[in-house]
């Protein structure tokens, strides 16, 4: 058997949810059609360690039109939907991922996806990479590359290719435009809340809403928090997100003073303990926590229960903690991404140009990857062109183009006053 699944019974309403997605990922169905000819990625062995969800799921499907034999896990222990796991194991892809996996059973399933030895490696974190890199280096000469599609992931393989670590390319599929200042804003910014509303019901109009890191995820938070009503203030390390901030808008301070205020605090700065002991000692009865960071460090969990006289879960994604004074403190989804462990992650519409980009980068791996050094590479500025207007195009929205006058303007430096 080539699959671990929670429950192949659930296959059938999942394939119904990947069909939703379908219809509402325009750019990367047009790419499928395209390419099911040609089949560039006949061949390739493709491992994948990216949140099982239907926009993944369309993904991995039209990899597979493109002639690709596939192996994937989840990337995080929470993010993994259980229908869509047992629908694509049922239409023959090789998945090792369900909700709920404890930390070995994690890296057991990344481990099953090596078994076919990949020639191509598809992160979302970095944790497939670090696995071929640390504990089956042997792998890595068969790969002739690689994408990765978080921030957090980008940062970790930059400052391992800037160790000399890197042992193949790989692509930034983060850093495109139409990835990094649409997914991460706009998707990050709606499905966060969703998850918070899914795990709590509470209303957010005239909450004190903290929102930790004012990046391109912290955008899309505090905008969207904003627009339900919510009093949004921000917290900063970097000079200019804070001003970005301040001139939006919102209320900044350091967290010390945040935390006595906060209703509701989300943190999205890819970076450990932005909450720990001090501001949980200092937060109002009923606060409510919770990360949308790539990883669970955000929020100090080991010493959030060091405080606690006591641990309940008051309702799904939601526990109680009561500290020893008595004052209540609701941790949302473990900590772990909210968007995905409490709600159905991004929207389809703007996984549509995360996921084109990632199926054009396999492309370009497959083609070029032996060619490519061990380095971290960047999408063309071209490519986010062409899929932005196609985008736009399935939206029914047409643009102006350049005249001839015009081009030669702005290519001049002679013109003035
Ligand atoms: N939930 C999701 O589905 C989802 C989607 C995309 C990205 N992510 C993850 O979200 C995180 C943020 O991504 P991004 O694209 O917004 O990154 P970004 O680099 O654009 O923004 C991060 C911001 O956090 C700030 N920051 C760093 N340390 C801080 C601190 N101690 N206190 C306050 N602010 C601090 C930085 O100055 C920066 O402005 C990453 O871990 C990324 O992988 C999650």
């Amino acid at each position: 058997m080539n699959y671990k699944v929670k429950d192949l019974a659930l296959a059938e309403g999942g394939m119904l949810k990947i069909e939703w997605a379908e219809a509402r990922m325009p750019v990367l169905m047009a790419l499928r059609r395209k390419y099911q000819e040609t089949r560039p990625l006949e061949g390739m062995r493709i491992a994948g360690c990216l949140h099982v969800t239907k926009e993944t799921a369309v993904l991995i499907r039209t990899l597979r039109a493109a002639g690709a034999e596939i192996s994937w896990s989840g990337c995080n222990p929470l993010s993994t939907q259980d229908d869509i796991a047992a629908a694509l194991a049922a239409d023959g892809v090789s998945i090792y991922a369900w909700h709920g996996l404890d930390n070995d059973q994690y890296y057991w399933c990344i481990d099953r996806t090596l078994d076919f030895k990949p020639t191509l490696t598809l992160d979302d974190g970095a944790d497939l990479i670090m696995r071929v890199h640390t504990r089956y280096p042997e792998l890595a000469a068969g790969v002739l590359g690689g994408t990765e599609e978080t921030t957090t992931g980008v940062h970790r393989l930059r400052k391992m290719a800037a160790d000399g670590a890197l042992r193949y390319p790989v692509l930034a599929i983060n850093d495109a435009e139409t990835k990094w200042d649409f997914d991460n804003v706009y998707g990050t910014g709606q499905s966060s809340l969703d998850g918070i509303l899914r795990a709590t019901s509470v209303l957010l109009a005239g909450k004190v809403f903290v929102a930790a890191g004012y990046g391109h995820c912290g955008r899309g938070v505090a905008m969207r928090a904003r627009g339900m009503g919510a009093r949004v203030v921000v917290t900063e390390v970097k000079p200019t997100a804070a001003l970005k901030a301040v001139l939006e808008g919102f209320q900044v301070l350091p967290m010390d003073e945040a935390a006595r205020i906060g209703d509701i605090f989300i943190t999205q700065t890819g970076i450990r303990d932005i909450l720990v002991r001090r501001h949980f000692e200092s937060m109002k009865d009923g606060a409510i926590l919770c990360n949308t960071g790539h990883f669970d460090c955000e929020i100090n969990i080991p010493e959030l229960k060091a405080l606690a006289r006591g641990v309940r879960t008051i309702r799904q994604s939601c526990e109680e903690f009561t500290l020893a004074d008595g004052r209540r403190v609701y941790l949302l989804g473990q900590g772990r991404l909210i968007n995905l462990a409490a709600a159905e992650g991004h929207p389809s519409e703007v996984m549509d140009m995360s996921f084109a980009n990632q199926f054009l980068g396999m492309i370009r791996m497959a083609r070029e990857g032996r060619n490519l050094g061990p380095a971290v590479y960047d999408i063309p500025s071209e490519q986010d062109q062409e899929l932005a207007g196609t985008k736009l195009g399935t939206m029914g929205v047409s643009i102006d183009t350049l005249t001839a006058e015009q081009i030669h303007y702005a290519d001049a430096y002679t013109e003035g006053t």
